[in-house]
């Protein structure tokens, strides 16, 4: 009887009369070179063993297949290739057979399509997600996925990059059968059993030609596609290339389909965009690998409270009912609390609305909602959020008030922007306890979540800050305690960069189309308007005292505040919002002010390119990143690159400015700082460690490593 050694990847083994193929690499059996051989072999030995009349595919672990090996992409290719290995499964003499649990995506996926039968258990998922790595199905899923389930569900499975259930599978065709528990070997064994006994054929995707009769109908779900996509998908290059070769799948035999998709796939790896999302995926698992999260276990979070029902506090309250967890709100007095609450129902209130949410759901959330204006009522809590003022001194009495009335081991996080989080732990009498959790606006919205690290913090209450991330759906990333820690720190020094050269000649407008085009959803002056002027007129005043006061200020952002202009909320900012409009137009009376604020300044405005404007933009922020990894405020280039991701709005498809630096090149970046110093000096003074990057002809990415 057939058998291989453990710890092949790929083993097999003869049931009666299936070739039982198991899959076993973990983490998820991505398909990696030894997996692939492995996967070859085992079709050999099933041709060669007379006594099998079926092979049954079969996942160790959690899952069937999740895909390629996503580190090799990028490293010279290893026969076979995956297009080969499908192939062979496709053309084995004797019927094969796909049990599919958890995940079966992209190359997974493309396995499963090339065997002759496919089951799914209950906790399957389907699905084609090259597209969110930049790249498109590679072996042979653009061929056979529309010959089995049609032209318009294999392009929406391939263009959304979603995960289809068993269900859903079997009601588009994807598998043939739905299997009812959680054990794939032996479900996928009976089938494979009652395969060969009826001595089923096999059956090649490849030629399957059902799916595909209504040419008509088949070409008209193409070319909607490709409108949606010619609108939707700005400057992604993987998704037009994802419909050109589903279009040879109607319009060509299945070898020359074949070849199509292997030349787009190529052309898809070989692009920036793959090794920016590519980076994007690991640098979103890395985060959570802090040195705390491997020493420490959290502590328990069955409860909340939040201290503060403004928008944040608000925005955090909901984050945690829409986790389950029940929540106690502290206001000063009993109107606040009224507001507080009525920020929360309305958010509720807009689900509504939209037929998103119902009444009863409504009143099932809010029951673990509770306020109160007497500190007491946390004494039972496990986590509290502080999100009052951003004042130091009211933030220390409310810390003492939570050191008076909580219970020894409840953690205690700070909501706070900017400050001293050392100084707000110093003040009670437990700053092991004490953490930063800043969360973003909207709060229940913003997936970013800035875990800060004080001196004094224990490992397990910094264990606790990323274990509540995770029970509320948000990407951590481990921050230390600076003005303005990771992201806000970094913003403070590229915006000034924008002010520089809206007040040296570009408009506020171009600087926004530049930003947008570079593939950002909003300049920062939209930001700016949508945020609220206030809120960075509130922190320039607040700094004022302490600036340098031979560093160069843009004043431009005050004469708009001063008049009262602070944005969408007063109907006007740097844009014009007429009627509580929501995309500004552009206001000629900011160009005059402008134009007075740069005469004031002695300045003759000059023309840029929007190619310039980036530079700079860029320059500044990759600069100010590295300052922050110089100074462990973050722990890695790639920290820097997730909270701009998931904080900020970059473009994910550069994967964040620390490894777009490393795509534009250190040498390149740190000309143009050197550059740009000649005029400003004080402003451009390039990173110590971009300095030792370029002199060691390394780049961020060989800091990467997990801590
Ligand atoms: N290749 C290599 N490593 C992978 C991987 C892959 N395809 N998928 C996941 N991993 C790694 C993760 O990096 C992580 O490693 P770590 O523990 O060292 O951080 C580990 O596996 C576990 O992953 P998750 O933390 O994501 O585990 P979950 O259980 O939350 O999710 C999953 C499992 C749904 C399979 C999820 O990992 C996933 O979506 N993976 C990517 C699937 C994918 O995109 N497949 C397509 C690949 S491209 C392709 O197939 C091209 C082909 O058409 C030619
Ligand atoms: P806000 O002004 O909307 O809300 C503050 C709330 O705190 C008010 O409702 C006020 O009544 C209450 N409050 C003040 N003193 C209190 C006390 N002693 N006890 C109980 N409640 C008290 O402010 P916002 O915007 O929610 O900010 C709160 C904190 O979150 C600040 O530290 C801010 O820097 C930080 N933050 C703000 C972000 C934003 O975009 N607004 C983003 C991230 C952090």
């Amino acid at each position: 009887m057939a058998t291989t050694p453990s710890p092949q990847p790929v083993t097999f083994q003869r049931q009666a009369d299936v070739l039982v193929v198991t899959i076993d690499n973990p983490p998820v059996n991505a398909l990696g070179v030894d997996v692939r051989r492995g996967l070859v072999a085992a079709i050999e030995a099933a041709e060669a063993d007379g006594a099998a009349a079926a092979v049954l595919l079969v996942g160790a672990g959690r899952n069937f297949i999740a895909g390629a090996d996503i580190r090799e992409f990028g490293k010279p290719p290893q026969q076979p290739s995956l297009p080969e290995v499908c192939g062979r499964i496709e053309n084995c003499s004797k019927p094969v057979v796909a049990a599919i649990h958890g995940a079966a995506l992209g190359g997974g996926l493309e396995i499963a399509l090339s065997a002759h039968y496919r089951l799914a258990l209950p906790s399957a998922k389907l699905g084609l997600p090259e597209v969110q790595l930049g790249l498109m199905p590679g072996a042979g899923g653009t061929q056979r996925a529309p010959r089995l389930i049609g032209v318009k569900a294999a392009l929406d499975l391939m263009l959304s990059g979603r995960h289809a259930g068993a269900k859903e599978a079997l009601a588009i065709g994807l598998v043939d059968r739905l299997g009812e528990g959680a054990d794939a070997l032996a479900e996928g064994l009976a089938y494979a059993q009652a395969l060969a006994v009826a001595k089923a054929p096999v059956r090649r995707t490849r030629d399957a030609s059902q799916a595909l009769a209504d040419k008509d109908a088949q070409r008209a779900a193409l070319e909607a596609a490709r409108a949606d996509t010619a609108k939707k998908s700005r400057g992604l290059f993987s998704p037009m290339k994802i419909i050109e070769a589903t279009e040879a799948a109607l319009s060509q035999p299945f070898d020359q389909g074949m070849a199509l998709e292997r030349k787009l796939f190529l052309q898809c790896v070989d692009s920036p965009q793959r090794a920016g999302l590519i980076h994007a995926f690991f640098a979103e698992r890395e985060v959570l690998k802090a040195p705390e999260t491997k020493a420490a276990k959290p502590r328990p979070i069955e409860s909340c409270g939040i201290v503060g029902g403004g928008t944040m506090g608000a925005g955090i309250a909901v984050a945690m009912l829409d986790a389950g967890l029940p929540v106690t709100m502290i206001e000063r007095d009993e109107p606040s609390l009224a507001r507080g609450r009525a920020h929360v129902e309305k958010v509720y209130d807009g689900l509504i609305g939209k037929g998103r949410m119902t009444a009863e759901a409504k009143a099932a959330v809010m029951a673990r909602f509770s306020g109160s204006t007497a500190y007491d009522a946390l004494a039972k809590v496990d986590l509290v959020v502080e999100a009052v003022f951003e004042d130091m001194a009211v933030k220390k009495a409310v810390f003492a008030e939570l050191d008076r009335v909580c219970k020894a081991g409840a953690v205690l996080a700070t909501n706070t922007s900017y400050l001293d989080i050392d100084e707000i732990a110093a003040g009670t009498s437990r700053p092991g306890d004490v953490l930063g959790l800043h969360f973003f606006s909207p709060a229940n919205i913003m997936k970013l979540l800035e875990i800060v690290v004080p001196a004094k913090v224990s490992a397990d209450v910094v264990a606790t800050g990323f274990e509540l991330a995770k029970k509320l759906k948000k990407t951590p990333v481990r921050a230390g305690v600076c003005d303005g820690f990771i992201g806000n720190r970094i913003l403070a020094v590229y915006r000034q960069a924008a002010d520089h050269m809206m007040e040296d000649g570009a408009s506020p407008y171009q600087i926004d189309k530049a930003v947008r085009d570079f593939g950002y959803p909003m300049g920062p002056f939209q930001v700016s308007d949508l945020a609220g002027g206030d809120i960075g007129w509130a922190t320039r005043k607040r700094k004022a005292a302490t600036r340098d006061p031979k560093a160069r200020y843009v004043q431009i952002a005050d004469r708009i505040c001063e008049r009262g202009w602070f944005g969408q909320k007063t109907g006007r900012g740097y844009y014009l919002y007429p009627e509580g409009a929501r995309t500004g137009t552009p206001d000629p009376e900011v160009e005059a002010i402008i134009d007075a604020e740069r005469r004031r300044a002695g300045i003759t405005p000059r023309s840029f390119t929007d190619e310039e404007i980036m530079r700079r933009y860029m320059a500044a922020m990759i600069n100010e990143g590295a300052n922050v990894v110089h100074q462990r405020i973050a722990l890695r280039p790639l920290d820097v690159d997730v909270t701009f991701l998931y904080g900020y709005g970059f473009p994910r498809h550069r994967g964040g400015p620390m490894k777009y630096a490393d795509t534009v090149g250190l040498p390149k970046v740190l000309a143009d700082i050197r550059e740009f110093a000649k005029e400003d000096p004080l402003f451009w003074q390039p990173s110590p460690l971009l300095v030792a990057l370029v002199e060691r002809g390394a780049d961020f990415s060989s800091l990467d490593q997990s801590e």
